[in-house]
């Protein structure tokens, strides 16, 4: 009873939170609210962050070695916690795929939906308010399951892993990039209390439950019946990010203060798997 109180709270919190913010996000950013992807020592002028988040997605589906072969390009696509459908609109376009998003938020859903008819692309895709823990889907739907930078909302990752294996189908592909604390060591039981501290911070100014490790995801990712289960750490690839962000005056609550004491500690994994 408590716990679902808690998850109700949370999912009004992120409704709220992207409902009210995503209209700033998109007239700075446009319609990708990720990370960019950055080679690392390559010098970034600020036009090139737009250019890096849809460098993010390329190297995503390079990294589950998608964009290769044009027979195993997808049909059918989710997109698990969509904004406002900017994964969903390149992925349809690149690989002529039927896409389907999904987001707490009804300001982004609609405006998903807005975007796609100004965009020929109605007959696509479309975007729907659902709940990634219990998603409006048949079993085994979707060649591609897509979560980028949204698992780190969700309260239940046992959950929200068995959603995504649940609606991917056999042969299909999952990829995650999500925020992930660091694994623990052989010897430690949980983090550092400054670490959850910083964490805790991170935590109210964007309406996320407790963090795990890649680790964790893989374990959980492993209990499910899939293979090629594969895994990285792109927080090299992405930390020129956030200062851009700051730069482009879009502060939250109070991240800012954090991101400039240079203490934020956040790593990027991706995590792909085949079913
Ligand atoms: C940081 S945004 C990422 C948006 C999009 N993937 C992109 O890359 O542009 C996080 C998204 O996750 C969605 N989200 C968070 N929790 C969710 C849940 N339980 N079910 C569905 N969507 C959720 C939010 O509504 C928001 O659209």
């Amino acid at each position: 009873m408590e716990q679902q109180k808690e998850k109700e709270k949370l999912q009004k919190g992120i409704a709220e939170f992207y409902d009210g913010s995503s209209t700033l996000w998109e007239n700075i950013w446009g319609d990708h609210m990720h990370h960019g992807f950055y080679h690392p020592d390559s010098t970034v002028s600020v036009t090139d962050h737009r250019a890096a988040q849809i460098r993010m997605i390329q190297e995503s589906l390079r990294f589950a070695s998608l964009s290769e072969e044009r027979t195993k390009w997808p049909k059918s696509i989710v997109d698990v916690g969509c904004g406002i459908g900017g994964s969903s609109r390149y992925l349809a376009k690149k690989f002529g795929a039927n896409s389907v998003g999904i987001t707490l938020s009804p300001v982004q859903a609609q405006r998903a939906n807005d975007l796609a008819a100004a965009q020929g692309l109605a007959d696509k895709v479309s975007f729907q308010v659902a709940d990634a823990l219990e998603q409006p889907f048949p079993d085994e739907q979707f060649d591609l399951v897509w979560s980028m930078e949204s698992g780190e909302h969700m309260p239940d990752k046992t959950k929200f892993v068995g959603e995504l294996a649940r609606v991917a189908a056999p042969g299909g592909t999952i990829i995650i990039v999500t925020w992930c604390h660091r694994d623990l060591g052989p010897d430690e039981q949980s983090l550092q209390p400054w670490e959850q501290d910083l964490l805790k911070k991170i935590c109210d100014a964007y309406y996320l439950p407790a963090w795990c490790s890649a680790a964790d995801y893989l374990k959980l990712l492993k209990s499910q019946s899939l293979q090629d289960i594969k895994s990285a750490d792109w927080s090299p690839f992405v930390a020129p990010f956030w200062p851009a962000v700051i730069r482009s005056a879009l502060t939250w609550n109070g991240l800012t203060s954090l991101l400039c004491s240079g203490k934020l500690n956040v790593h990027l994994k991706i995590i792909f798997l085949r079913r």
